[in-house]
């Protein structure tokens, strides 16, 4: 059975937000969507060449409004971008949806990044600084956004997709 409202996954990069969305949607037996992957169907290039052309201003508009489509469009799991919510439009579109925050650490949020070498030149820096640094500067700003979002939090570390999907369904 599909879910009640759609199901919005929030937190920041590397907390496997888009392997998890699609593990629900495989349970729910519904839709599932990616706001980057949308973002960059619209502007015809990869986040970071957007980033790289038009800055990250530009990006946030796009992406505000695909999250805006998204929380009136159809039932489905979502997967944001790390930064969607950093719009106070974007937080009110997902008001009275299930938006589940993916936590982890800094640490292992870094060393995730730093496995996946093909995506980690698909992500634009955020502020310039080291990976590790960059992560704690970045998460410092937005956890605060991100628990103000959330109606569920969910413990990543040490986790497969299946264990971190079947408690989210339980949660529910
Ligand atoms: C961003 C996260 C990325 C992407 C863009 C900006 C961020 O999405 O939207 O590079 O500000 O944290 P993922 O969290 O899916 O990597």
């Amino acid at each position: 059975m599909p879910p009640d409202r759609s199901i919005f996954l929030i937190g920041y990069r590397g907390t496997g937000k888009t392997t998890i969305a699609q593990e629900l949607a495989e349970r729910f037996g519904c839709a599932w969507a990616d706001s980057d992957d949308i973002v960059q169907t619209r502007a015809g290039k990869p986040v970071a060449d957007i980033f790289a052309d038009e800055g990250e201003r530009f990006f946030r508009d796009l992406e505000q409004a695909v999250v805006a489509e998204l929380a009136a469009g159809p039932t489905q799991v979502v997967a944001l971008g790390g930064g969607a919510v950093l719009r106070e439009a974007s937080q009110r579109a997902i008001d009275g949806m299930h938006v589940v925050w993916l936590k982890a650490t800094p640490e292992v949020i870094a060393e995730r990044l730093s496995a996946d070498a093909a995506s980690a030149s698909l992500r634009p820096s955020l502020t310039g600084a080291g990976l590790t640094e960059e992560i704690e500067q970045v998460l410092t700003q937005r956890t605060p956004i991100y628990q103000q979002c959330a109606t569920l939090e969910v413990d990543t570390e040490g986790r497969t997709p299946q264990a971190i999907a079947a408690e989210i369904l339980q949660q529910l």
